[in-house]
């Protein structure tokens, strides 16, 4: 297999759109590495220049020792899935599977061997004789995943191919593509906007927003300490909390206030201020470091505006005077709309942010 490497990789279009900016990042051999970001981000734009088929306006791409950017896409031994699965609706999915491999004038027997392995790997053996419009969703994928998997690349790239198919099916999809991950052994990059697609199965994850790299980590990092304040509001759901307060002084150390609350910093926190100059500073907390009740320390009083129940727990959407916030809770007798409600904020778990930058003061 295969890694992957970006310097300095810019794409600006037609003059003037910059899609992507100075990306720099590894996409080590055997590893799954999912680029997450909203739409719009850049984040087709990278896969589609590894793929060759969008031409790089700076830096370089390399896949191991080779620098591949004069590379034509045939040649580089990379196979892409595409969202709308870009399958021959006259061909059956046999030919579908073979089509790319008699191109590239393999013998018979071998490109028999390979499409039933695939096929077999993906559990459509039964389906090798139909045509695309007679298939499901679900189906059509597995057979445009199949078309990749049997040229046997070096590389794999996913462009949002799960987007098409209802929720169950594609968390079925999902854990396919990461069973399938594994099997192969295989270098795959993997293209959502879906955070939860990308905990799920990245183990590298690339965070990225309008054309620049937020974050590259693995999930627990990037859940625990994001770089900053858009992959902290990114990653999560719901996102974090993000409120403005001033840095006080609080019998000799410092606290954070906003409106008439004071919270309290633990020695952590405390050393993270030290990098700012102004008193301003932006605390992050996760719903679920919010707590339902009143233990004296941390406390806000609140009122609240609406109730989600889910099931095993409830989110709380919860307001201040000029802030509002969501708690989640699994609280069985759940408040009423408009009550008043105390909470309190596990500092423990708390971020801080720079007011300006948004970089994270806490995440090293
Ligand atoms: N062929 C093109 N010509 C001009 N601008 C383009 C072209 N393709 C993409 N762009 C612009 O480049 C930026 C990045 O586009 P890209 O398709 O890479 O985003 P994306 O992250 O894949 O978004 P989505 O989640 O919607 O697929 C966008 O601002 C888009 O409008
Ligand atoms: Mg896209």
């Amino acid at each position: 297999m295969a890694q992957v490497t970006l310097k300095d990789v810019t794409k600006i279009y037609d003059g003037d759109v910059l899609a992507v900016e100075q990306a720099n990042f590894e996409i080590p051999d055997e590893s799954f590495t999912v680029l997450v970001g909203p739409s719009g981000c850049g984040k087709s734009t990278i896969l589609r220049m590894i793929a060759g088929l969008e031409e790089i306006t700076g830096g370089d791409i390399y896949i191991d020792e080779e620098r591949i950017n004069d590379i034509p896409p045939k040649d580089r031994d990379i196979a892409m899935v595409f969202q709308n699965y870009a399958l021959y609706p006259h061909m059956t999915v046999y030919k579908n599977m073979a089509f790319g491999l008699k191109l590239r004038k393999y013998p018979k027997a071998e490109i028999e061997q390979r499409v039933n392995e695939a096929a077999e790997i993906l559990s459509i053996s039964h389906l090798l004789n139909r045509k695309p419009k007679h298939l499901s969703g679900g189906e059509r994928q597995r057979v445009a995943v199949g078309r990749a998997i049997v040229r046997h690349p070096k590389v794999f790239l996913f462009d949002e191919p799960l987007s098409n198919l209802d929720a169950k099916l594609r968390v079925q999809m999902r854990m396919e593509i990461s069973r399938l991950h594994d099997r192969l052994d295989a270098t795959m990059v993997y293209v959502t906007h879906d955070q939860v697609e990308a905990m799920t199965m990245g183990d590298q994850i690339v965070v990225l927003s309008e054309g620049k790299i937020q974050q590259i980590a693995d999930p627990g990092t990037l859940y625990h300490k994001p770089a900053n304040q858009f992959v902290g509001g990114f990653i999560g759901t719901p996102p974090m909390n993000f409120i403005e307060t001033q840095i006080v002084n609080n019998g000799g150390t410092p606290a954070l206030r906003f409106e008439n609350f004071k919270v309290e910093l633990n020695g952590h926190l405390q050393s993270a201020l030290n990098t700012l100059s102004g008193a301003a500073v932006t605390l992050g907390i996760r719903p679920e470091d919010i707590q339902v009740g009143e233990n004296g320390k941390n406390s806000v009083g609140t009122q609240v505006d609406l109730v989600e129940p889910l099931g095993n727990h409830a989110l709380l959407y919860l307001r201040t005077e000029n802030n509002s916030f969501v708690a989640q809770s699994d609280l069985i007798d759940l408040p009423q709309h408009n009550a008043p409600l105390t909470v309190n904020f596990n500092m423990d778990k708390a971020h801080l942010f720079h007011p300006e930058t948004g970089e994270s003061l806490t995440a090293t």
